[in-house]
C-alpha cells in the first residue's frame, strides 16, 4: 500500500509538467480523483488494511489527495491566466494604426436654406405645417379662390393624376389645410415648407421646386406687418444689408397682392448684370388674404385678417451660394453637394 501511495507520489512531481489546456488537466483529475481514479482507488482499499495501520495510511491518503488539489489549482490557475492574456492579446486595439477614413454625407443646400429659415420663424412663434403633396383640385386651387376655368389656373401647369387630384402647384395649400383644421378659427401662425411640382424645365425653373408658404391671420394685421416679417427674412438668407420693396402684382388668394424684389445682394443694389442694372431682384409673390379665401375656410372675414407670402426656396438658395442652374439641386451628384459643407465653414 505504502508502495503505491509512493509510486502516485513520484507522478504527482512530474504529471502536471506536460498539460497544455484545460481538457488535460480535466483528464488527470478524473484519472486520480475520479470514480475509479488512482487515488480514490486508494481510499477504497482502506477497508483491507489492518486497523493499527489504518491511521497512518489514512494520513498518507489525504496527504497525497491535497498535494494533488494543490497542483491542480495551481495549474488551473496557470492555464486560466494563459488563456485570458492570449484573449486579451487578440482583442487589443492598435492605437498606432492609421484610421481607415469615414466618408461622411452632407445637408443638401435645399435643406440648409429650410432649416435656417424654420429656425428664424420658431423664433419668431411660428408652427411649421407638413402638408401632402398630392392635393384634391379644391384644396390646390377651389378654396383659394380659383375656380375651374379661372384663367388664373394658367400661371401654374400642373401634373393631375385624376380629374379631381393633382400634385400640388404650390404651398398655399397648407393656407387652406390649417385655417380649416383651425377649431376655433383664431389668430394663426404658420409656415408651410415643402416640395411642390410644375410642369417647367429649364435653367431656373424644375419641374419640382420648393416653396415656404408664410400665413398670419389675427386682428389688425397689415401690409407693413408683412413687410417687416419678410425682411427679417430675406436678411437672415442674404444678408443684414438686405432691403424690402413691394411691387403690386396679382393673385387670386390675396387682395392686395405684391411681388417682392430685394436689394440684389451681388452688387448691393449699384446694378450689375445678374439684376439686370436695377439693383433689385424678383424673390417672391405675397398679400393680405383674399377675404373670399378667408370666408371659405370658415373665417369671419370681418374679424380677421392675413397675409400670405410664397417664397421659393430654391431661387433663394441658388442666390445664397451663387448656383446658377436650379436642375443641379435635384441631380444630386455627391461632388455638387459636397461643395456647400466647405461653403458654410468659409
Ligand atoms: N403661391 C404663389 C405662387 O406659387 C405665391 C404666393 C403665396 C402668393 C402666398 C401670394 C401669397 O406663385
Amino acid at each position: 500500500m505504502k508502495e503505491k501511495i509512493n509510486e502516485i507520489k513520484k507522478e504527482l512531481s512530474i504529471i502536471f509538467e506536460n498539460i497544455k489546456d484545460n481538457t488535460e488537466l480535466n483528464n488527470l483529475k478524473v484519472e486520480y480523483l475520479g470514480k475509479n481514479g488512482k487515488i480514490t482507488e486508494l481510499s477504497k482499499s482502506m477497508k483491507d488494511i489492518a486497523n493499527e495501520e489504518k491511521k497512518e495510511i489514512g494520513i498518507l491518503i489525504n496527504e497525497i489527495r491535497e498535494e494533488f488539489n494543490n497542483k491542480y489549482n495551481a495549474m488551473l490557475e496557470r492555464i486560466n491566466e494563459y488563456n485570458l492574456n492570449k484573449k486579451l492579446e487578440s482583442e487589443s486595439i492598435d492605437i498606432t494604426l492609421p484610421e481607415e477614413r469615414i466618408k461622411s454625407g452632407s445637408k443638401h443646400p435645399l435643406m440648409r436654406t429650410k432649416e435656417e429659415l424654420e429656425d428664424l420663424f420658431i423664433s419668431m412663434g411660428f408652427d411649421i405645417y407638413d402638408g401632402p403633396e398630392i392635393e384634391s383640385d379644391e384644396v390646390c386651387f377651389q378654396k383659394l379662390n380659383i375656380p375651374k376655368g379661372h384663367p388664373a389656373r394658367d400661371m401654374q401647369d400642373s401634373f393631375y393624376i385624376t380629374e379631381e387630384y393633382l400634385l400640388r402647384t404650390q404651398t398655399s395649400t397648407g393656407q387652406v389645410r390649417t385655417m380649416e383644421a383651425n377649431i376655433d378659427k383664431g389668430p394663426l401662425r404658420i409656415i408651410c415648407p415643402g416640395k411642390t411640382y410644375r410642369r417647367d424645365d429649364d435653367a431656373t425653373h424644375s419641374h419640382q421646386f420648393m416653396q415656404m408658404e408664410g400665413l398670419v391671420i389675427d386682428e389688425n394685421v397689415s401690409l407693413a406687418n408683412l413687410k417687416w416679417t419678410l425682411e427679417q427674412f430675406s436678411k437672415k438668407i442674404l444678408g443684414e444689408s438686405t432691403k424690402v420693396r413691394f411691387r403690386p402684382s396679382y393673385f387670386p388668394f390675396t387682395e392686395p397682392s405684391v411681388e417682392v424684389d430685394v436689394t440684389c445682394f451681388k452688387c448691393k443694389g449699384k446694378g450689375c448684370p445678374l439684376c439686370k442694372q436695377t439693383g433689385w431682384i424678383e424673390v417672391l409673390g405675397a398679400g393680405m388674404v383674399h377675404p373670399n379665401v378667408l370666408e371659405m375656410c370658415g373665417y369671419d372675414s370681418k374679424k380677421y385678417q392675413g397675409f400670405a407670402f410664397g417664397p421659393g426656396l430654391d431661387r433663394f438658395t441658388m442666390f445664397k451660394y451663387a448656383i446658377p442652374d436650379i436642375r443641379t439641386l435635384y441631380q444630386n451628384d455627391i461632388r455638387f453637394l459636397s461643395e456647400f459643407d466647405r461653403k458654410d465653414s468659409e
